[in-house]
């Protein structure tokens, strides 16, 4: 049977650094509190208004489709992966295949929006559309531009610190090499816990999920407008919403499970592990999964620090950068884990 391989990858991050002091000029924190809770260093932000979501995904996507050695007209299927997308539709996928100039119609474009595991669940969708011979060159994007939406008042710290904008790309291509490529992919979803890690306005909820007791939004049917309304604003409520402390519980326990149930159905062990990129959430996150792991740090990828987390983008860039500094090499078995809003979460084990 064909499997599905990365031929080619490439990210971007914009140039401009965001260190933790910057930050706790606009806020109540400061570099040690950042450093302390979640390891980050800086992060980075686009250029407003020149920049977007779109355009740092089209600048991920020309690398990987050269080092994939195709020509971008290749190309037959794009899955573009964000929660801050340029509009709120059409989705990322079509201004993709604008920007990169792709002019011929003989292709699909699927914009998904699973968030932190939206790189994961869309490796998972391209590997059954190239296995069941559907496409041959898939194009998966995962790029987020946080900077456009983060609270920068004291109400927004707990959230903002932690975010980074960025983009990561990979071609996927059929190969009939045995045993090389994606050996399994794992995903997961509860939606119980969905309003604790989202964007809850502007939405067409109409406040149908937001009650009095559980949320404390006594007007809470004035927030669900699909259009900004003045609510919305006098309230700061266009802002993402997080339960940091749920997330991190849940993260630390799904992680590893989703990570082992990978490894059950190949019949490998954490040992066989050559190359672990988690999604890049927070550090301690990622040290919490690899000492239960029992990894080294020498196969563990952690580039938080540098850019924060940048959702669907983070697993791309740090397996890109993991690449290129030649710590995943032909024949590694790379393992990928992400958790994040929905909830949703999933894992991939990948022979290189
Ligand atoms: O990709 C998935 C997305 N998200 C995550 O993975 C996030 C997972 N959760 C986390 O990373 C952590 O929960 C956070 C980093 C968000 C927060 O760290 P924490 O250790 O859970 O802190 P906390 O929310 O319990 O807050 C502790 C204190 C609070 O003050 P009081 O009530 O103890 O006086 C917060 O108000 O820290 C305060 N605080 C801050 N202080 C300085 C919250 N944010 C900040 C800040 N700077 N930026």
């Amino acid at each position: 049977m064909v499997g599905t391989k990365i031929a080619g990858i490439g990210c971007y991050v914009p140039d401009r650094i965001v260190t933790n002091s910057e930050l706790s000029q606009f806020m109540d924190t400061t570099d040690e509190w950042i450093k302390e809770r979640t390891g980050i260093e800086e992060r980075r932000y686009a250029v407003k208004h020149e920049q977007t979501t779109t355009t740092m995904g089209t600048a991920a996507a020309r690398i990987a489709i050269e080092r994939a050695g195709i020509n971008k007209e290749d190309i037959d299927f794009i899955i573009f992966a964000t929660l801050s997308p340029d509009y709120y539709f059409p989705g990322c996928g079509v201004l993709l295949q604008r920007e990169l100039g792709i002019t011929k119609t003989e292709i699909g474009a699927l914009d998904i929006r699973n968030q932190c595991s939206g790189f994961v669940y869309g490796l998972s969708i391209a590997d059954q559309f190239i296995k069941t011979g559907m496409y041959k060159n898939i194009l998966l994007v995962g790029a987020e531009m946080h900077s456009m939406g983060l609270d920068f008042s004291d109400d927004g710290r707990a959230v903002t610190v932690i975010f980074g904008d960025g983009a990561g790309a990979v071609v996927l291509q059929p190969t009939d090499k045995d045993g090389q490529g994606i050996l399994t992919t794992h995903l997961h979803a509860d939606g119980t816990h969905a309003e604790e890690l989202a964007m809850i306005s502007p939405g067409s909820h109409g406040g149908h999920y937001l009650g009095k007791e559980k949320f404390g939004f006594p007007d809470a049917n004035k927030l669900g407008s699909i259009f900004v309304t003045q609510k919305m604003l006098d309230d700061n409520l266009l802002a993402p919403n997080m339960t940091g402390q749920l997330v991190f519980k849940t993260a630390v326990v799904k992680f590893p499970q989703v990570i082992k149930e990978a490894l059950d159905k190949v019949g490998y062990t954490t040992q066989d592990i050559d190359v672990f990129v988690p999604h890049q959430a927070n550090l301690r996150i990622s040290q919490f999964v690899q000492k239960i792991l029992g990894l080294p740090d020498s196969k563990v990828i952690n580039n938080i620090q540098k850019y924060g987390n940048t959702t669907a983008a983070s697993i791309p860039i740090a397996l890109c950068e993991a690449w290129e500094d030649g710590k995943v090499k032909e024949g590694d078995l790379v393992c990928l884990a992400a958790f994040g809003s929905g909830f949703t979460w999933g894992s991939a084990l990948i022979r290189w």
